[in-house]
């Protein structure tokens, strides 16, 4: 079967996973506000300009989250907080899974518990972990985290919505990061910590790790790319300690590339 796909949220992922669905079926994207629905649909107008196969016709933007309802498989994509979550989750069941009884709710949580995000949406049998990465269209790799209630039928389901999408899933367990967080944030966050302590420059340990250990994109150009607000919050949840230089461009507002600065200068 084909899902169709219900997002909620209106950010970098899910307008990348939306554009990247779009390829090969219908997507509803609820947006929280007007304003919200505005920048989402102008970031999947450019997503899908350079994403072969997407279709910007095949997705409806609203801001009634009960228009989600007619979706076979719902993705919660909004702020990593497991409180901001856990009342969507409970919302988005009580409007859609009661009257379908098929439907699988997801989230694309990086580093929360998908085991309690599953309880809290009162359906874990029909729960999943979805972990895409960023850019959305461009990362070929989906971290598929089950609770342990998931059904077999929403097992096998998910697996084949990440072939839908033309993804790679990998089954992670349901620890703190799973495996590409886990692994990939002790060392961005001691790239920072080596900045401050050897007196380089950004530019020069980016470029040493990019031409030396073959990354695409260097340690401090990858925190900005994600964020250092969401860096932050992944590096709480490992119980990492942020960052001194991280925490200081945190105060002064400098969240990365989409706010114009952090360790580098985007303006
Ligand atoms: N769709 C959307 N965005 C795209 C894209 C596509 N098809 N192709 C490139 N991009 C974006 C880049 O983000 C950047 O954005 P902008 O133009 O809007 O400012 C721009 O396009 C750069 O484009 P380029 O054509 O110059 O692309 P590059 O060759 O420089 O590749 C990259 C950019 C794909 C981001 C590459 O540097 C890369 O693979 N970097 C590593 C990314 C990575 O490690 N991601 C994982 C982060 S961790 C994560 O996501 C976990 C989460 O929990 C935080």
């Amino acid at each position: 079967m084909t899902e169709t796909l219900g997002i909620a949220g209106s950010g970098t992922i899910a307008s990348g996973l939306a554009v990247v669905a779009s390829a090969g079926t219908d997507v509803v994207l609820w947006a929280r506000s007007e304003e919200s629905q505005e920048r989402v649909r102008a970031a999947i107008a450019k997503g899908a300009s350079r994403h072969e196969g997407a279709d910007p016709g095949r997705i409806t933007v609203t801001t009634e989250l009960a228009d989600l309802d007619a979706c076979s498989f719902l993705v919660e994509a909004i702020v990593e907080d497991h409180a901001s979550k856990a009342a969507l989750l409970a919302d988005l069941a009580e409007l859609t899974m009661h009257q379908n009884e098929t439907a699988i709710l997801s989230t694309t949580t990086s580093s929360l518990s998908v085991s309690e995000l599953a309880e809290a949406s009162g359906h874990p049998e029909r729960f999943v972990g979805l972990h895409v990465f960023n850019p959305v269209p461009v990362m070929k790799l989906v971290e598929v985290v089950f609770a342990p209630a998931t059904s077999e039928e929403t097992r096998a389901r998910t697996l084949a919505l990440c072939e839908q999408l033309a993804k790679v899933a990998v089954i992670t367990p349901d620890t703190p990061g799973f495996v590409v967080n886990r692994l990939l944030f002790p060392y961005l966050f001691d790239a920072a910590n080596f900045m401050a302590e050897s007196g380089l420059e950004a530019a020069a340990i980016d470029e040493a790790m990019k031409l030396g250990a073959g990354v695409p994109m260097g340690p401090l150009a990858l925190l900005d790319y994600v964020g250092l607000d969401v860096s932050k919050a992944i590096g709480d949840s490992l119980s990492l300690e942020t960052p001194a230089p991280m925490a200081a461009l945190i105060a002064e507002g400098a969240l990365g590339k989409k706010a114009g600065r952090g360790f580098y200068d985007y303006s």
